[in-house]
């Protein structure tokens, strides 16, 4: 599945000088990404949205005209159902202090405040035409309070595809780039300790029983131990995540003429697929498919 980015506003698409070879896309050229999607044989494509302004809640999330949700119309329209089509579900490209959650008087992310705004980015996702939300904001209890909310409007066709498995990585350093995010502080209240396989297992088994349809671990290639043991003990599918650090450290060392490129990026995507996932993210999806 391919990761793409979509900037408020644009006429052109930007390239990302932290990944070489990315773009945050137009309007216009995020339908021309999902149509080679569909020619290459993609599985799917999970949007990301790059708003024009932020504020402390992010209420561009579930403004059905904010980016992410317009965008989501767009694929659909562009592609139907010849392509799954997935939402980012996550509060950091919209807030203005870049947290993936709403804050308390006291500045730190109020988990269950978090959750009612997930649930409305959620009716609006739905909305908009995803087939598959992407619940990456590491909230406890965030699969059930969305799929209560899906149900109570009886949309229990769409997705969840639970971020069950999100370590605090220095992996997402160029995401921020590519969503011109700044971060205050940093995210190891909510997302998880790296040495940490125990909770790994049990933020996966939480959110299977609290509804989530596929599970996703995030970072890939520096927790393929993760990912393979979290492969044989759920019985939904299990989806790796190569994040945008671990494209650029590959580009970054081609480049340099110290590794050979094509190889290393069959090599990684081949590891993420032996240890066991079903669904791999990457954003060198389009031409690996084209070129197998
Ligand atoms: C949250 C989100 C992030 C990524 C995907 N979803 C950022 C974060 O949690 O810091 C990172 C993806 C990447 O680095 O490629 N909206």
């Amino acid at each position: 599945m391919l990761p793409v980015f979509l900037r408020e506003g644009a006429d052109e698409p930007v390239p990302l000088q932290s990944m070489p070879g990315v773009v945050q896309h137009s309007r216009e050229s995020l339908r021309q990404a999902a149509r080679e999607a569909v020619e290459v044989g993609l599985g799917g494509i999970m949007l990301f949205g790059v708003p024009r302004h932020r504020d402390a809640t992010g209420s561009g999330a579930d403004d059905p005209d904010g980016i992410l949700n317009v965008g989501l119309r767009d694929l659909r329209d562009e592609v139907g159902d010849d392509l799954v089509v997935m939402a980012d579900l996550c509060l950091d490209e919209f807030t203005d202090h870049g947290h993936c959650g709403v804050l308390d008087d006291r500045g730190r992310v109020d988990n269950d405040a978090t959750l009612d705004r997930y649930a409305s980015m959620a009716l609006a996702q739905a909305d908009a035409g995803a087939h598959v939300l992407g619940l990456s904001g590491m909230m406890d209890g965030q699969t059930g309070h969305v799929r209560r909310a899906l149900d109570a409007v009886r949309r229990d066709d769409v997705v969840l595809l639970a971020y069950a498995v999100k370590y605090a990585s220095a992996f997402f350093g160029p995401f921020r780039e590519a969503v011109e995010s700044t971060l205050e502080g940093d995210r190891t209240t909510y997302q998880q300790d790296p040495g940490n396989l125990v909770e790994a297992l049990r933020e996966v088994r939480l959110d299977v029983e609290e509804g989530a349809d596929m599970v996703m671990v995030k970072p890939g290639l520096p927790y393929l131990d993760v990912l393979s043991q979290v492969a044989r003990s759920v019985q939904v599918p299990v989806a790796a995540y190569q994040v945008s650090g671990e494209y650029a450290m590959v580009e970054a060392a081609a480049a340099a003429g110290m590794i050979d490129r094509d190889r290393a990026i069959l090599e990684t995507l081949t590891s993420l697929r032996r240890a066991g996932a079903q669904v791999v993210l990457a954003y060198w999806a389009t031409e690996v498919a084209r070129s197998l």
